[in-house]
């Protein structure tokens, strides 16, 4: 694996998956892989579970990992191509960029999406920038549209609280739109759907209200309904997340609590294990009894962010040298 940007750059996500698992059941077993190596996990937006999980994974690896907060501790970068930098950014990502390529084996980076402009957005300037410029292999932290350390962590969390061999069949798995306070990025939802058509191991359903459509590249695959209660049905999985829309790109149109997933919406399902990526407002995306109750993943899938991070990491060392 040369970089881990998006599924795409995955060959057999059944092969990662398997190799995560074996590192959740055996750490450090290999320790020396990463000797003498160094990541460097910049961010320009912040988070918990990402930054810390990244570390550990490294950390069982036998890599160094330093963290920089660029987005508040670094000097404000420019991205733009030919940009007359006489405004407030202070370094071009040019110039930035190829150092990062010196003092570091491996970039990892997170940069939020503005929601302001989604063509910009959508072109991943950014990520791609660093890609360009780094001249080192770059591990997504959270991009302007996409998640894949999250995703792969899900598909762990979903092969191993699903006995396929014994059902033999698919699981329903459900994304289903959550209330938010806040216009929120689209990149988890689109990551999501994305891992969970390319897996092709799932009957997979989502689920928002009217004028919330995702970008149908990476939907195409999906049973799209507005119909939450249908969605439901016979679910294995419910997977909760907000987004803002995306046509008339980051608007919130609706807000209606209805859409918070409860216990006796769950009643329609086959038991469903709920997840989400966290953070997650209580009460307003998901109930505390469903939070708190028998039917969460989220502490579990949260733990699995360490084995995503893992396997990502041991697959880029072993490509890379
Ligand atoms: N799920 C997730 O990416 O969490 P953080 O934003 O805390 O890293």
């Amino acid at each position: 694996m040369k970089q881990f940007i998006s599924v795409n750059d995955v060959p057999d996500i059944d092969s990662l998956v398997s190799k995560a698992l074996q590192y959740k059941a055996n750490p450090f077993k290999d320790k020396g892989l990463g000797t003498n190596k160094r990541i460097g996990c910049l961010f320009l937006n912040p988070s918990m579970r990402t930054r810390l999980s990244t570390q550990i994974a490294a950390s069982n690896l036998g890599m160094e990992s330093i963290v920089f907060n660029v987005g508040s501790e670094g000097w404000a970068l420019e991205f733009e191509e030919e940009a007359i930098m006489s405004g407030n950014k202070v370094e071009h990502v040019k110039d930035a960029a190829p150092i990062f390529g010196k003092y570091f084996d491996v970039l990892a980076i997170r940069t939020f999406p503005s929601l302001k402009n989604r063509e910009d957005d959508y072109s991943e300037l950014y990520i791609n920038q660093f890609i360009k410029y780094a001249g080192i292999p770059v591990v997504s932290l959270e991009s302007a549209t996409l998640h894949p350390l999250q995703s792969l962590t899900d598909v762990i969390t979903i092969t191993e609280s699903f006995d396929f061999e014994k059902e033999k069949r698919k699981p329903k798995i459900v994304l289903s739109w959550a209330p938010h306070v806040k216009p929120l990025p689209q990149c988890v939802a689109n990551s999501f759907s994305q891992w969970i058509n390319a897996w092709d191991h799932a009957d997979f359903v989502i689920t928002h209200p009217e004028d919330y459509e995702l970008s149908t590249d990476f939907t195409k695959g999906a049973t799209i309904t507005h119909n939450q209660d249908e969605a439901l049905k016979d679910a294995d999985f419910v997977y909760v997340k907000n987004w803002s829309t995306y046509e008339d790109y980051g608007r919130i149109y609706s807000n209606d609590p209805e859409w918070m997933l409860t216990q006796k919406k769950l009643e329609a399902t086959r038991n469903a294990r709920v997840m989400h990526c966290l953070p997650v407002r209580r009460n307003v995306e998901l109930s505390d009894e469903i939070l708190d109750g028998p039917n969460s993943l989220i502490t579990q899938e949260a733990g699995n962010r360490v084995w995503a991070a893992q396997a990502v990491l041991s697959e880029i060392l072993r490509s890379n040298g």
